[in-house]
């Protein structure tokens, strides 16, 4: 039969049923899964999951499957975003895709489940980013600026004392701000006791949530068999981790609460909230006691960032030469740059913006959970799904960022009529209402600490047996990735510097 010979009625119902048709289609691939790789019955994806860098194996899977695709972990499935666009769509359709996956060991056995990051979406939940968003969103940002500027004066005299204790004096620097505008502590030069007691517990749940590295995370029922099974030894090592969960909990809100009562407590997140204590119930108080010790959270994401900076430096002198030919400029060399001078420093800006590309610090972001059955790209996303945004892949996009691997501020200034390219700010802190709840504090504590070390310092790469050695960058894995260590020498710029650095603080 010829299309001719059909009459016009025969070809409307034709038409008629070949939309039915389509509309059947794509409702089918509406309610369907993202493509994935095909897994193993019963045990599903879990052979295919990557160990370590997990960042690169799923941005393979993207570049196979699509900016959408899903795994499938012991029945339980895990959808992996590797495109923008579809985070904007999370985004946007937030609040349904905002809980955390419930973790075992880390969060319910070790005791970080109360500390915001993994705390299920909620009551409680909104009133912990409720507190963050007063004390550390952009307006309260204001008042912390001398704190800021304070610490960061410090890390260059430790920095210009002990230049080969990088790491460490990071380390003090990110702990040193977030304790003061937390509690009122002023970290000690040398061990404090502060920040190794807060430092120990974070490392004990860096520990415990390496992907497979507790059983009890895939089968939590674990948990309650006797414990003279064999196997059983996590339960001992959790109870000595939640010893020190405990402690990083209550030790420094004590020290906070002493002195409110002896009088002596500066301004902070603890002591503003607890000047009228008896007018607040048992549970705010205790929600206030966990927001604090939720806001340590952020100082291993901003140590990577600032040692990516110096890494970043160390590779790419001439970033280094134009950025302190803005400071000299702008600034001269009279006194060290402050964060009112941001506006005039537009360099130092897309340096530290691109700093934060160029690193990821969260390459995969934290996981998120979905609450109910949705449909994100045309798919579906079952209610208990783990959600997992591939933050380092759209940081490196090369459609977004041409030559991504290359270190290049002036990618983020307009220029010539060219727009600057996307601002990677509305990637690299997450999404949704999970999206970090320190982005302002990260970003003045970036742009103190790039700005004053770029005035006072020349970081280079290190010299042994007379060869230069150029570090490579590579990155750590885990939810929050370092730069792998590297060598670098960081002198003073001039003897004026080193004036600027020694002198009492004065900004
Ligand atoms: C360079 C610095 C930083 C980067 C790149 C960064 C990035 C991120 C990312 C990607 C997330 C996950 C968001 C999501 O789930 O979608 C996050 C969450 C979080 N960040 Fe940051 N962060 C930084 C610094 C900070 C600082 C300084 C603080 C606080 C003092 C902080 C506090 C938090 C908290 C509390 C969460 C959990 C939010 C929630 O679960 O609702 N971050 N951050």
């Amino acid at each position: 039969m010829s299309l001719r010979s059909l009459s016009k009625l025969d070809l409307v119902a034709a038409a008629f049923g070949l939309i039915v048709l389509h509309r059947y289609l794509t409702r089918k691939s509406k309610s369907s899964l993202p493509p994935g790789p095909p897994g193993l019955p019963i045990i599903g994806n879990v052979a295919d999951m990557p160990t370590k860098k997990e960042w690169v194996t799923f941005a393979e899977w993207g570049k196979k499957w699509g900016g959408i695709c899903s795994v499938n972990l012991l029945g339980r499935t895990m959808i992996i975003i590797n495109s923008s666009e579809v985070m904007s769509e999370l985004d946007k359709k937030g609040a349904i895709y905002s809980d955390r996956p419930r973790l075992e060991m880390g969060g319910e056995l070790v005791g970080y489940s109360d500390t915001i990051v993994l705390l299920p979406y909620g009551q409680r939940f909104r009133a912990f980013r409720k507190y963050f968003a007063n004390h550390l969103g952009p307006v309260p940002m204001e008042n912390h600026i001398p704190t800021i500027q304070h610490e960061t004066h410090r890390f260059l005299k430790r920095q210009l004392s002990k230049p080969g204790d990088l790491m460490q004096n990071l380390r003090k620097l990110a702990g040193g701000i977030i304790l003061q505008l937390t509690y009122g502590i002023t970290v000690e030069e040398g061990e404090d006791f502060f920040v190794n007691l807060i430092e120990g517990a974070n490392r004990n749940f860096n520990e415990a949530t390496v992907p497979g590295a507790f059983p009890v995370d895939f089968f939590p029922s674990l948990r309650h068999l006797p414990e003279w099974l064999p196997g059983m030894g996590f339960m001992e090592t959790a109870r000595t981790w939640a010893k020190a969960t405990a402690a990083m909990v209550e030790v420094p809100f004590a020290f906070t609460k002493r002195q409110i009562a002896s009088g002596t407590a500066p301004p902070s997140f603890v002591a503003n909230l607890l000047e009228d204590e008896h007018t607040l119930s048992a549970d705010e108080i205790r929600n206030i006691k966990f927001v604090a010790s939720s806001m340590y959270a952020g100082a291993d994401t901003t140590v990577s960032a600032e040692y990516g900076f110096f890494l970043a430096m160390t590779l790419h002198p001439g970033v280094l030469e134009k950025a302190q030919q803005e400071i000299d400029t702008v600034i001269g060399n009279d006194r060290l740059p402050t964060l009112a001078d941001r506006p005039q420093l537009p360099y130092i800006n897309a340096l530290v913006t691109e700093v934060l590309r160029w690193n990821s610090v969260a390459p995969t972001g934290v996981p998120h959970a979905s609450m109910e059955d949705g449909i994100i790209g045309g798919y579906l996303i079952p209610k208990g799904s783990i959600i997992v945004a591939n933050l380092w892949n759209m940081l490196h996009d090369p459609e977004t960022y041409p030559d991504p691997f290359v270190f290049n501020p002036d990618r983020h200034i307009a220029s010539n009529g060219k727009p600057a390219q996307q601002d990677p700010r509305t990637m690299c802190f997450g999404y949704g209402r999970r999206i970090c709840a320190g982005m302002s504090l990260a970003e003045a504590s970036l742009f103190a600490a790039i700005s004053m070390c770029l005035a006072v310092f020349d970081i280079k790469k290190a010299v042994e047996n007379g060869i230069e050695v150029t570090p490579v960058h590579e990155n750590t894995s885990g939810i929050i990735s370092y730069p792998e260590n590297f060598k670098c020498t960081i002198n003073p710029r001039s003897e004026k510097a080193v004036a600027l650095i020694s002198q009492e603080y004065q900004l």
